[in-house]
């Protein structure tokens, strides 16, 4: 299990219903079922995307291949960190087209994931995922231990997931559902976001997407949900019982979600494998072994070892250096 968690290659080869296989996401045929999780790398300095982003985004692109950005800002008070890329400005947009054609050229498919609603297009990438997970602002709607609005945006689960649907909404009438993502962790509790029952607030999500695909007449992308065991410090391995629990909250959201479903949060190759084959996800989307190998997608078709996510390895680190300071003194 350990080495499991560490990224390490256990042996399993690629073959029918696993993740290599082709799959149809709306209009986009995607040649296998890897996903570039969305992740902040903070090196757009003055939030210009730069050549390093267009480095990363290239290296970890292939032909039939969905990569999401990182969380990409559309306004200048949008963020929260150093160096995360804009899309609100002339220059940025600007900047985006030539990392967005670099992975374009490479026949990936390239969704920019938004933190808010904002300029959604004429920047060449072929769709967006709105940011609802791990915390930030719509999150902080989403859930009742940090919502404590007495309007219509919060209390019951109706009020509190209605700022993210009039945000989907928007975003669909810019652009068109087919274009449009969205990610949410019901059952994270990143930056304090936590719910009393992320499963019914989940399902709550999930209902209200599935009535607005019916309204519209057409489906979203994908809905792109964050694995419970994924926290800020690394993967948590939990007891069976509570693992089975986490497992049980994505399958039932999974099951009751009516178009194509993503999942991210502490995949090794095994443990995507098993959820591609018992239907628990569609794509996964991996995040930190993808930093560690920009050639994921290769190295899992070919069954080659894999290298650890330092991030990880910090992780590990950090808690053995503060063992032995504990011990010593
Ligand atoms: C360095 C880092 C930055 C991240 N930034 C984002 C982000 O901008 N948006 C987002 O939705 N998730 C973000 N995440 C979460 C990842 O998308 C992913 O869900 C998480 O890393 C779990 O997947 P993994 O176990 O394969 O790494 C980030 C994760 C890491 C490690």
């Amino acid at each position: 299990m350990i080495a499991a968690r560490m990224g390490m290659n256990m042996g399993i080869k690629c073959m029918k219903d696993d993740l290599c296989t082709p799959y149809q996401l709306g209009n986009f045929n995607l040649s296998h079922r890897i996903v570039l999780a969305p992740m902040t790398r903070c090196r757009a300095i003055d939030e210009m995307p730069n050549e390093a982003l267009e480095k990363y985004y290239n290296q970890r692109s292939t032909s039939g291949g969905l990569l999401i950005t990182e969380g990409t800002l559309i306004s200048q008070t949008a963020g929260g960190f150093a160096h995360c890329p804009g899309i609100y400005t002339e220059q940025q947009v600007e900047a985006w087209k030539k990392i967005v054609d670099s992975v374009r050229n490479k026949g990936a498919i390239f969704f920019s994931q938004l933190w808010h609603v904002g300029r959604v297009s004429n920047q060449g990438f072929n769709g967006v995922e709105i940011h609802g997970a791990h915390g930030y602002l719509i999150d902080q709607f989403l859930k009742d231990a940090i919502n404590d609005r007495t309007d219509e945006y919060g209390g019951p689960l109706e009020n509190r997931i209605r700022f993210l649907m009039q945000v989907v909404q928007a975003v669909v009438e810019a652009i068109g559902a087919e274009k449009v993502a969205v990610r949410i962790s019901p059952a994270i509790d990143h930056f304090d976001a936590l719910d009393s029952n992320p499963l019914a607030l989940g399902l709550a999500v999930v209902n209200g997407l599935n009535k607005l695909q019916s309204d519209l007449g057409s489906k979203l992308t994908y809905l792109h949900v964050t694995q419970p065991r994924f926290t800020a410090q690394g993967v948590v391995d939990k007891p069976a019982e509570e693992a089975e629990a986490d497992a049980q909250l994505l399958r039932k959201l999974r099951d009751a979600y009516e178009g194509s479903f993503v999942s991210s949060g502490g995949y090794t190759k095994d443990l995507g494998m098993e959820a591609v084959a018992q239907g628990d996800a569609d794509l996964v989307a991996f995040g930190r072994l993808f930093i560690s190998n920009p050639d994921l997608v290769h190295r899992l078709k070919i069954d080659a070892p894999l290298r650890i996510s330092m991030i990880g390895l910090h992780f590990i680190l950090m808690i053995l250096f503060w063992g032995i300071l504990i011990i010593l003194f």
